[in-house]
């Protein structure tokens, strides 16, 4: 019988790329769980997902549910037995989050709460993974890559509820014997991503001839930096760690169980050239002002750094950002309605 995975937060950015590589690589089904907030937009599920024959459409079935609500029998019973738990729904604009702190302690840390509540009670669950973020080390200093069970650090209240979930999924493994694991993620970018991240947002300045502002240091002479990865990426390096045994992995020297995976893009990118690569994929000039935004605005870091040697030493490696985002860029021109979402 064919597997089935419920994902949540399916309307989102990201999952809608997991989807897609489910349905291009798998006969697994399909549930999502999403409350369709202004982050959620359904067209984008509905854009990949009616590429496919209809009898693989099928295979995709959306929920409108929001999870600071527990799953109540109902629900559940409409969900029937999954296999596989991917929970990537959440409060993810970390903006956002220093103004509404509360509103992610509700949607990350409660909601993740409810989800593994509903998790803990499933017979012959094959894995929970719960998607984390980088941001949970706090800023990294030049030279450093933080190692999966390495101390956080979370310098705004997004990272922080991301880093309380991430302790719960491992009190329910300890407690409950979950299976679960949790990755960390940088930067990522791809098709149909929201326009007012970096990326699509520096995509229509430079369009539109307008001045593109990066992010730097009080000096304004370094940019800050990431290690930007495609969404196709991620989902693949999920679906690896899915499909992944990790019965033979040991606890970390200190005795920590619940294994932890950072997912990490090839080419450390950092503001500027990433704005000039745009610029130069569009055959533009770049009109730019380097700003302080660090000092200027509390909770954004300059650089963030993971090390990637657990996955690599696995078997999985990303592929270079740079291919990807010249797709992207072209991409996105030619589909210009996401710009403006
Ligand atoms: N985008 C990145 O670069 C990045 C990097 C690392 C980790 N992450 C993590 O990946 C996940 C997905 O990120 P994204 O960029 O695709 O975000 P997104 O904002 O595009 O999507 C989040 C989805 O979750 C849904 N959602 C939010 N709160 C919910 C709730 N209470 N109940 C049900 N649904 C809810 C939204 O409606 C939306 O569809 C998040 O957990 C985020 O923390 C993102």
């Amino acid at each position: 019988m064919c597997k089935k995975i419920l994902i949540t937060g399916g309307a989102g950015f990201i999952a809608h790329h997991v989807i897609d590589k489910i349905l291009s690589t798998t006969d697994w089904e399909i549930i999502t769980l999403d409350r369709l907030d202004f982050s959620g937009n359904l067209n984008r599920l509905k854009e990949v997902v009616s590429s496919y024959p209809e009898s693989e459409q099928k295979r995709v079935r959306v929920i409108h549910h929001d999870l600071k609500a527990e799953l109540n029998p109902e629900l559940c019973a409409t969900i029937g037995k999954v296999d596989f738990i991917s929970h990537l729904a959440a409060g993810s604009h970390v903006d956002r989050s220093i103004t509404y702190p509360l509103e992610f302690v509700m949607d990350n840390v409660v909601g993740t709460a409810n989800i593994l509540d509903y998790a803990r009670k499933i017979d012959g669950l094959e894995r929970f993974a719960y998607f984390s973020t980088d941001e949970v080390f706090g800023p990294a200093p030049p030279g450093i890559y933080y190692k999966e069970n390495d101390r956080y650090n979370s310098t705004n209240p997004y990272s922080a509820t991301k880093a309380g979930a991430e302790e719960l999924v491992v009190a329910f493994e300890n407690t409950y014997g979950l299976p679960a694991i949790i990755t960390h993620t940088m930067n990522v970018f791809g098709e149909r991503q929201n326009a007012e991240k970096y990326i699509p947002m520096v995509i229509k300045k430079v369009r539109d001839n307008e001045l593109v502002t990066v992010h730097a240091n009080a000096e304004k002479t370094v940019a800050g930096s990431r290690h930007y990865i495609h969404a196709e990426d991620v989902s693949n390096a999920l679906l690896f760690l899915l499909n992944y045994d990790i019965s033979n992995m040991s606890p970390d020297s200190t005795g920590a169980k619940c294994q932890k995976f950072n997912i990490v893009g090839k080419d450390e990118i950092d503001n500027l050239e990433l704005a000039q690569f745009i610029a130069k994929v569009q055959n533009k000039d770049l009109n730019y002002e380097m700003v302080d935004f660090h000092s200027q605005r509390p909770g954004h870091d300059l650089r963030y750094s993971l090390d990637g040697s657990k996955m690599a030493e696995m078997g999985w490696t990303p592929k270079s950002a740079y291919e990807q985002l010249e797709t992207t860029i072209n991409w996105t021109l030619k589909n210009d309605r996401w710009l403006s979402i």
